[in-house]
């Protein structure tokens, strides 16, 4: 017995690093796996459908159920095509996990528009694409008096929540996730959907430069293993996590931390206008709560 026993998940950008291993995860929690993945370089280009192949295979050798799909999910028609598929293959639709993502870091004054396009349409319409089209698909199941059993899992990034140097487009994309994961958080929890975000560390081509040299702990654990990520993948999936909505987390190792957002940390009022000079000399008052009006690099 798995705690996602005949579940239907989507995994995007599953063919490696950590959509892999959850798609692993879900599989052997009981869930039936769509592994999406255009098998596309680090920076978005190329295309090879064997690393999404060999994790179906690797699904089915353990006994699961796994078919590939290799449909680009930036486009509006790809985010279609996987819904349909897991709908046309399981029956159903229960757990999308939005996964998928490339990068082109550079600094502000070095990015190109391409290299701005490229980033947002992977991370941003690639959320939004699968996500739309299954909610129209849970919305008339719902309209038409059937049980809903709906997760939707984003991955956004501490580059998104905090800013990083060298990604603006890809810390504009991953902030935009939030948002999107607030608000069809708010517009699908009437039919029983949930929709949250996590900002994982993990391993990966990704990350090899920053975390490629951290070593596993005494203990032998390593922090730095995505599939430790895929873990809050099961727990976000699960029946008992039906209560937990529009939230976000940062995740990696055996560290969880459930993100506040946005929250007042200062304010000025007044009945009447504030002019420009007026405001300057109450910007103390306004920033009482934090040290600068810059906002921190990190939460750590
Ligand atoms: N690794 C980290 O520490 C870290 C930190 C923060 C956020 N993230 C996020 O986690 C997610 C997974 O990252 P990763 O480190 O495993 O990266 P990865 O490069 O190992 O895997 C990303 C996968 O997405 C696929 N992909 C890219 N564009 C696609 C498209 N248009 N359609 C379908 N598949 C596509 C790639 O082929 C690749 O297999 C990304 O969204 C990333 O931004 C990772």
């Amino acid at each position: 017995m798995g705690l996602l026993d005949g579940k239907v998940a989507i995994v995007t950008g599953a063919g490696q690093g950590i959509g892999r291993e959850e798609a692993l995860l879900l599989a052997s929690e009981g869930a039936k796996v769509v592994v999406n993945d255009i098998g596309a370089s680090l920076q978005g280009e190329g295309g090879d459908k064997k690393p999404a192949q060999e994790v179906a295979e690797l699904i089915i050798a353990n006994g699961g159920e796994a078919v590939v799909n290799g449909d680009d999910i930036s486009s509006w028609e790809g985010g279609k095509n996987v819904i349909d598929q897991a709908i046309d293959t399981f029956g159903d639709i229960n757990i999308l996990v939005n996964n998928a993502g490339i990068l082109r870091d550079k600094m502000s004054f070095n990015m190109t528009e391409s290299d701005w396009d490229d980033v947002i349409k992977v991370h941003l319409k690639g959320h939004f694409a699968t996500s739309q089209h299954a909610a129209v698909y849970w919305r008339s199941k719902a309209k038409a008096g059937e049980d809903v059993y709906g997760r939707i899992i984003n991955t956004s990034s501490e580059a998104g929540l905090f800013g990083n140097a060298g990604q603006a487009n890809y810390s504009t994309a991953k902030a935009g996730i939030v948002g999107l994961t607030w608000t069809m958080a708010r517009e699908l929890s009437r039919i029983g959907v949930t929709v949250n975000a996590i900002a994982p560390r993990a391993r990966t081509r990704m990350t090899e430069n920053v975390f490629g040299e951290m070593a596993k702990t005494d203990e032998g654990f390593d922090k730095f293993d995505p599939k430790n990520i895929a873990n809050l993948i099961g727990f976000l999936a699960a029946p008992e996590a039906s209560d937990v909505s529009g939230q976000v987390f940062v995740v990696f190792g055996g560290d969880v931390w459930a993100m506040g957002g946005f929250h007042v940390v200062g304010e000025i009022h007044r009945d009447a206008p504030w002019t420009p000079a007026e405001m300057l000399a109450a910007k103390g008052e306004l920033f009482k709560g934090i040290s600068s009006g810059v906002p921190p690099f990190s939460f750590m």
